[in-house]
């Protein structure tokens, strides 16, 4: 039997949505968006012409993923090495692009009832973009959908250190060390990803096989999808390109999993 198609799917998004288990969809996808300098590169035209091309790749992902109800959705657009090693004009005409995405985008974030989070260090950023960042998650926090986080001014090493002093903050105010009890679970609660579950799939763009700084903690069992394709040209489709690969994967958590048909019934135990 065939399941139903989510409204607003196209025909080759339909395609191969028919084809996945929709019981076994990733409950939280992350994203590292790669290669808009080099698409701006092929066409002759300046890094920010990709930049902007981009945001109708955020767009088409976005929607897509809230119309076959992934629950969670985190896009890097912003690394803490973007802001201190790129020439100035490029980090402005970046800030001056989500600003105007944060703007923008409210009414169709809310149509699709998506919640805008944010995670990285935010108190860095210029104030007027923490001013739209904070409005849009304002006119977005009511609704139930699907979770967009995105990744501004991140990096994971800062995340670990910010929750490092998280903790000993807490001890101090809570009768000192003595009383600090650290598990895998206290961690995740000072991470900023406190949240969201750990990503099952995380997607690159632009053939790179690298993590650069994204997620470390949170990725430790993610299935990696790499595809060639550069930032600007993704779409929805090669989102669900990326879930039919996930799916086709054998998550073994450090088990062995002998047994498939139970495959995604069974809670595995990491190893
Ligand atoms: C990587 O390409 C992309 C970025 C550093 C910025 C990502 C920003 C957007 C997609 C648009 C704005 C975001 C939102 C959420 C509206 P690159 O410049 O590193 O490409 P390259 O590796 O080919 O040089």
């Amino acid at each position: 039997m065939q399941a139903t198609t989510p409204a607003g799917l196209d025909r080759r998004e339909a395609e191969i949505y028919h084809r996945l288990d929709p019981g076994r969809l990733p409950k939280h996808i992350a994203i590292i968006m790669d290669g808009n300098g080099r698409w701006a590169r092929r066409r002759h035209m300046p890094r920010i012409a990709g930049h902007r091309a981009g945001v109708a790749a955020v767009r088409s992902t976005v929607e897509t993923a809230a119309r076959i109800h992934i629950p969670a959705l985190t896009l890097y657009a912003f690394s803490e090495e973007n802001w201190k090693k790129r020439p100035k004009s490029e980090v402005d005409f970046l800030m001056r692009l989500l600003s105007r995405y944060l703007r923008l985008e409210v009414p169709t974030l809310n149509a699709n009832n998506i919640r805008l989070e944010y995670i990285g260090r935010q108190k860095e950023l210029p104030e007027s973009v923490q001013e739209r960042m904070a409005d849009a998650r304002e006119a977005t926090t009511k609704n139930t959908g699907m979770v967009l986080t995105l990744a501004l001014n991140y990096s994971a090493r800062t995340e670990i250190v910010d929750a490092f002093r998280a903790l000993a903050d807490a001890a101090a105010r809570n009768g000192g060390l003595d009383h600090l009890h650290v598990d895998e679970a206290t961690i995740g609660r000072h991470l900023y990803t406190k949240h969201l579950p750990d990503p099952d799939l995380v997607v690159r763009t632009s053939g790179e096989m690298r993590l650069s700084n994204f997620l470390l903690w949170q990725l430790a069992y993610a299935e990696i999808y790499v595809t060639p394709t550069l930032w600007p040209d993704f779409r929805g489709v090669h989102l669900l390109e990326g879930i039919a690969e996930y799916q086709k994967r054998e998550r073994r958590y450090g088990g062995l999993n002998e047994d498939h048909s139970h495959h995604h019934a069974a809670k595995a135990t990491r190893s």
